[in-house]
C-alpha cells in the first residue's frame, strides 16, 4: 500500500470546516488591517532563498525540497513566503504602486525537510502578512496587534510574546563580532554545528539546541548593549507603542531567529499552555531592511510574520478551544421505491439550483436507515415520498427540530424554499 509521505498529512472531510473556519477568519482580520492577498508560485528559483533566507541557515542547508527542472534549472519547494513575496514586489516594481505601503497577506502550503515532531511537518500551510515601503515603529506595533489580535480572537490565553532588537547592520557586525571573540577560544566544546555557525553565523549559536545550557550561551555578551543609539530609539518607541496599546511582550535578548535577513525588530509567540508539546512557537517575524536590496531591489524595508494553521490548531486543542462545527442540510428526501427514487433525483437537483442545500439516499436503504442518515447529516428537514405521493404529487415536509409536517406540493420549489428558509 502506498502510504502519505512523512511528516505530511491529510486533512480529512470531517476537519476540514476547521481549516475553513480558521482560513475565513484570518482573512476577514486581514482586511480589517487592509492587507490584500498576494498569491505567489509554490516553487521559486532555488538562489531566492539561498540569497534571501541565507545559506548558512538550517533552513537553506538542510531543510529545501530543490530539485532541478528538465530544463537544468535548479527550484525549490518554497521553505517560507517572506522571500516570494519581496522577489514579487521587485519584479512587479511595486514601490511606485499607489498604495504605500505595500501591505500583503498569503496562505500557502510550505515545504521543509524537517525532522518530524509534533507541531512540526514537511509540509505546512503558512499565513503571514508583509508591509513593505516604510520604516516607522508605528508599523511594527501594527504587525504585532495583528497578530494578538488574531490569536485572542480564537480565546487562546497561554500567549507569550518575546520582542528583541537585532538593531541595523551596523550593530549587528558589531555583535557577530562580540559573539566571535566570546566562543572561539572554546568553540571545540560546541555541537559540530555551532562550530560552522561561529564563521557563518555566530548569533545561531545562541538558540542552538543542543548548546543551550553551556555556560558561554548562559552568560553570551547581549545584543541590547551593542545596538546604536538609533537602533534602540526604535526598539523603545516600538516598545512605547506596545505598552500604549496594552499589549503584553517580554523582551528576550536571545531571540536571533532562524532567518538571516531579520534587522530590528524581531518577534516570536509562544504558547505556554500545558500539553502543547515541546515546540512552542505559535508565529515569529521581523523587520528586514537589507532584505530588498539583497534580492537586487529598491532601498525599501519591509516587516511580517508568519504562522501555521498546524501549530494553530494544536494551541487550540492544547487550550480545550472548540471551533463552531457547520450547520447540517437544509432537507434530506427519502424514498421508498425506485420510481420515488428518481423523482427525488429531479426534486434534489431543481431545489440545489435554487439554493437549498439538499441529499437523498443513494443505497437502497431501508426508510429508518435512511432517516438516521438524514440525522447524521444534520438535516433540518425531510421528506418521504412513495407511491402515494407520486401519485398525488403531495408530500409531507417535515422540521426536525420541531417535529412539525406542512403538505407540499412536490412541484412547488418556490414554496419548499420558503418554508425551509422560515425555519
Ligand atoms: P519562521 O519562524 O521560519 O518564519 O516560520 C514562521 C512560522 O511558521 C513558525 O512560527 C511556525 O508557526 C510555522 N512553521 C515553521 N516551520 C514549520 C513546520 N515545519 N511545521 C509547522 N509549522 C511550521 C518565517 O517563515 C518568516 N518568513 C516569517 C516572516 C514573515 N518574517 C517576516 N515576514
Amino acid at each position: 500500500m502506498i502510504q502519505i509521505p512523512r511528516g505530511t498529512q491529510d486533512i480529512l472531510p470531517k476537519d476540514t470546516y476547521k481549516w475553513q473556519y480558521i482560513e475565513n477568519r484570518l482573512h476577514s482580520i486581514a482586511q480589517n488591517y487592509n492587507y490584500k492577498e498576494i498569491r505567489t508560485p509554490v516553487f521559486e528559483s532555488t538562489e531566492l532563498f539561498v540569497r534571501g533566507v541565507g545559506g548558512s541557515t538550517d533552513i537553506v542547508n538542510k531543510e529545501m525540497y530543490t530539485f532541478k527542472d528538465k530544463g537544468d534549472r535548479s527550484m525549490t519547494l518554497k521553505p517560507e513566503g517572506t522571500a516570494p513575496v519581496v522577489r514579487s514586489y521587485i519584479e512587479n516594481k511595486m514601490q511606485h504602486d499607489v498604495n504605500q505601503p505595500v501591505k500583503v497577506y498569503y496562505q500557502a502550503p510550505m515545504f521543509r525537510y524537517e525532522r518530524r515532531q509534533k507541531g512540526r511537518y514537511r509540509q505546512f500551510v503558512q499565513f503571514g502578512i508583509e508591509a513593505i515601503g516604510v520604516e516607522d515603529p508605528l508599523i511594527d506595533v501594527e504587525v504585532l496587534s495583528m497578530l494578538m489580535h488574531i490569536y485572542q480572537s480564537f480565546g487562546l490565553r497561554n500567549l507569550k510574546l518575546h520582542i528583541n532588537s537585532i538593531g541595523d547592520q551596523h550593530s549587528r557586525a558589531a555583535y557577530n563580532q562580540a559573539l566571535v571573540d566570546h566562543f572561539r577560544p572554546s568553540i571545540h566544546e560546541f555541537c559540530s554545528d555551532c562550530q560552522v555557525r561561529i564563521d557563518t553565523n555566530p548569533m545561531r549559536i545562541l538558540d542552538c539546541k543542543k548548546d543551550r545550557d553551556h555556560p558561554l550561551v548562559q552568560n553570551a555578551p547581549v545584543i541590547y548593549d551593542y545596538l546604536n543609539d538609533e537602533s534602540k530609539a526604535y526598539f523603545e518607541e516600538v516598545k512605547q507603542n506596545l505598552d500604549a496599546l496594552g499589549i503584553p511582550y517580554e523582551v528576550d535578548y536571545n531571540l536571533v531567529r532562524g532567518l538571516d535577513y531579520y534587522t530590528h525588530t524581531a518577534f516570536e509567540l509562544m504558547s505556554d499552555a500545558e500539553g502543547f508539546g515541546a515546540i512552542t512557537t505559535l508565529c515569529g517575524g521581523g523587520r528586514y531592511n537589507g532584505l530588498l536590496e539583497l534580492l537586487d531591489g529598491p532601498s525599501e524595508t519591509g516587516i511580517g510574520f508568519a504562522l501555521s494553521i498546524e501549530r494553530l490548531l494544536l494551541a487550540l486543542e492544547a487550550e480545550g478551544i472548540e471551533l463552531p462545527e457547520p450547520e447540517g442540510i437544509d432537507l434530506y428526501i427519502c424514498t421508498l421505491d425506485q420510481s420515488a427514487s428518481t423523482a427525488a433525483g429531479r426534486l434534489v437537483h431543481k431545489l440545489r439550483t435554487e439554493g437549498v442545500s439538499c441529499d437523498m439516499d443513494y443505497k437502497h436503504r431501508k426508510l429508518k436507515a435512511q432517516m438516521k442518515d438524514a440525522d447524521r447529516k444534520g438535516a433540518a428537514h425531510t421528506i418521504v415520498i412513495g407511491e402515494t405521493e407520486l401519485a398525488s404529487g403531495e408530500a409531507e415536509l417535515k422540521n426536525m427540530a420541531t417535529g412539525e409536517s406542512e403538505k407540499i406540493s412536490l412541484e412547488n420549489i418556490a414554496e419548499i424554499r420558503t418554508i425551509i428558509e422560515e425555519k
